[in-house]
């Protein structure tokens, strides 16, 4: 018997529970059940990802403590999970004191073995708010191709990666204030020290070829980076016992929390962490998605090689979910939840298919929404269900034969096709090994349909034909529930009741059941309706919509601002139109910055008006703007004033800025769309 230690990737606390995770979710459960049956000591963990910034926020937007939060949030999620069937022996999170314990023990042994080290971050800080700011807190314009309203680590127009310092432009998206750089000390472990124990260990089988493949090509041919672990305070997490003030970073304990949930079960249960977590013959096997592998592949790792844990046996890594051939997308209403999905449709219809399409390679697949109808309409209802529904109710009274009968090799076929259904199983392969059940299922059907119970029940000179070959069926009907239990446990369940005689092993697919009642057939499975899906989808796109009002209602709250800056300059008196209309503005880009060195506060920009049309123009600016980070914006310029010269040269115009000056200086942008010449007004 094997001792197996199975776990899913974390689901955000600030999340919902969609049809993507549900891919790993119920790969997942594949496995762990599949194991389970055939008889292995499985443990299923799992927890919510509850730490960082996000969660924070959120806690206070709502009025209330982040247990407070996390406790009603995990309780949907394990809701949601419960109703796909996902069977965890522990769902956690990571805020507990289980995983705190674990925490500290690691960090003890980073410390211990000299692996962390120390330097200064700079970081964007949001001064309204008082918080660091993580990089999807941040936007601003894409320093490399000058895109406005990029993501604060990387550009999606051009790609390219930046940390959000390097953003112009920066705006907070928690306040709509532009944050400044602060530095602060922050901890990083030093993973490079154990990269030859990284080289060997992502290279021996642990991994799917292709991520191993790719971390050997492009990762481990290099130093490896630091590992920035903490957080200066505000943040929501575990403060580091060594380090008054600052936290573990998210996804420090994330990964931790796998043994945080491990450690609360083993005290629920009386047994010891270590029979799982510190015993070379238990095996780790990790599911998660692409996105992630670093954190477990790299990281994660290293983190319990230094501290003495069990390392992952597996990696087992899967790709993205896209509907209809495209990225979920909540205005399409693609982007289902799990709950959604369960007002309108059977959730062992979603088991089904995505069995049906999932493999051990890191490849994408897709919820065909009609594919997925046809699919499952086919296969389940069309072949399997069918052969029980079409044969159980005319041995209702009789029972199953009680020698089995000649059947030419049907049953002790599908008994010899046991091992490498499991084999497909074991390898999460799944759609190898739904397509060899369901051929099992278009052999015996022709069987059902050539015998035609229905016209032998009509003479009662064909009574034995007719038990013999509903036992025949029934009993092949059976071997397919013991295969497919570990995507349908719901089916296995009624089959075994069918029978009055549960499937709780794989082996049971090797002996024909005989001489036994046949319960009265119960409903199995419903159609998968396309009306059905059509409700879900609409009724997702109302829910993005709902939830888009809600937002934007929320943001406009509070908008207190002081009554100083008007107070400190008094409006100045009333002009004509006319006399607004001689101030030529105009859109221009600043294609050149550089510092004049004589000059306390001036700049020199380069402005561009379009096409050759530049303009040479001295501000005063200095203290607020460094000129490398103006290159590239666009400004507003009062593009007819008259020349003045200076002592360094003529100034062609004026930049305008607003704010009492020194660092308060701040320049006007237009908003995106905007092009150099363009007059404003
Ligand atoms: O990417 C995510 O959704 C993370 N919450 C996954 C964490 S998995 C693990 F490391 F805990
Ligand atoms: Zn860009």
């Amino acid at each position: 018997m094997r001792r197996i230690l199975v776990t899913s990737a974390l689901p955000y606390i600030n999340g919902h529970i969609h049809l993507g995770y549900l891919v790993e979710a119920i790969q997942t459960d594949i496995w762990v059940r599949f194991q389970k049956l055939r008889g292995h000591d499985v443990r299923y963990f799992c927890a919510d990802d509850t730490h960082g910034t996000a969660t924070m926020l959120r806690a206070k937007s709502e009025g209330r403590t982040e247990a407070e939060l996390i406790a009603a949030v995990s309780a949907e999620h394990q809701q949601d999970l419960a109703g796909f069937g996902i069977s965890f022996d522990h769902f956690s999170n990571t805020d507990s004191e289980a995983s705190r314990e674990i925490c500290h023990d690691i960090w003890k042994a980073l410390r211990a073995t000299d692996m962390i080290v120390e330097k200064d971050v700079e970081q964007l800080f949001d001064i309204q708010e008082g918080i660091f700011l993580a990089d999807r807190f941040v936007r601003g314009t894409c320093p490399k191709c000058k895109s406005p309203d990029q993501p604060g680590d990387n550009c999606s127009k051009c790609d390219a990666t930046y940390t959000p310092a390097d953003l112009i432009d920066p705006v907070s998206v928690v306040s709509g204030t532009r944050p400044e750089i602060r530095n602060a000390v922050h901890l990083l472990v030093n993973i490079e020290k154990l990269h030859s124990f990284l080289d060997e260990w992502t290279q021996s089988g642990t991994l799917p070829s292709e991520s191993a493949n790719y971390l050997k090509n492009f990762f481990l041919t290099e130093p490896l980076r630091d590992w920035d672990v903490s957080r200066p305070a505000p943040y929501f997490g575990f403060e580091i016992p060594d380090s008054p003030g600052n936290y573990w970073y998210v996804w420090f304990d994330a990964p931790i929390g796998y043994i945080g949930a491990t450690n609360e079960w083993c005290a629920a249960n009386g047994t010891s962490l270590d029979d799982w977590w510190k015993n070379d013959n238990a095996e780790i096997h990790h599911f998660i998605g692409k996105d992630i592998q670093y954190f477990h592949t790299l990281f994660w790792p290293v983190m319990l090689k230094t501290a003495g844990y069990t390392l992952p046996t597996k990696v087992r890594i899967h790709g993205f979910l896209t509907v209809d051939g495209k990225k979920m997308s909540k205005s399409d209403g693609t982007y289902i939840k799990a709950a959604t999905y369960l007002n309108h449709l059977d959730p062992a219809a979603l088991r089904y298919f995505y069995a049906s399409r999932l493999s051990s390679k890191v490849e994408d697949i897709d919820l065909n929404l009609e594919e997925f109808a046809t699919k499952v309409n086919t296969d389940l209802v069309g072949k399997v269900v069918n052969i029980a529904s079409r044969t159980a109710k005319f041995v209702a009274d009789v029972g199953l034969s009680a020698e089995y009968p000649d059947d030419g090799g049907f049953f002790a076929d599908a008994a010899a096709q046991g091992d490498a259904i499991a084999e497909a199983y074991e390898n999460t392969d799944y759609s190898r090994a739904m397509r060899m059940i369901i051929d099992i299922a278009d052999k015996v059907n022709p069987y059902v349909e050539s015998n035609a119970p229905w016209e032998l029940r009509k003479d009662p000179a064909n009574a034995q034909k007719l038990q013999d070959v509903c036992t025949v069926a029934l009993n092949v009907f059976r071997q397919l529930a013991i295969y497919l239990a570990p995507v349908l446990p719901q089916l296995a369940e009624q089959a075994g009741e069918l029978f009055g005689d549960p499937i709780t092993s794989w082996e049971q697919a090797r002996k024909p059941l005989l001489g036994r009642p046949v319960n009265k057939f119960k409903h199995m499975m419903q159609r998968v309706d396309l009306k059905k899906i059509e409700a879900m989808i609409e009724q997702s796109k109302e829910e993005a919509a709902a939830e888009s009002v809600a937002t934007t209602s929320s943001e406009t709250t509070k908008w207190d601002d002081a009554a100083d800056a008007l107070a400190a300059e008094p409006l100045a008196s009333e002009i004509t139109i006319d006399d607004f209309m001689k101030v030529d503005l105009r859109v221009a880009r600043i294609v050149e910055a550089k510092e004049v060195p004589e000059a306390r506060k001036l700049v020199q920009l380069t402005l561009s008006l379009g096409g050759d049309e530049r303009r040479n123009v001295f501000a005063g600016i200095k203290s607020a703007y460094d000129p490398a980070d103006l290159i590239g914006r666009l400004v507003v310029l009062v593009a007819n004033l008259a020349p003045r010269k200076m002592k360094f040269g003529v100034s062609e115009g004026m930049v305008i800025a607003s704010g009492p000056g020194g660092e308060d200086i701040y320049l006007l942008s237009p908003d995106s769309g905007a092009v150099p010449g363009q007059r404003v007004h």
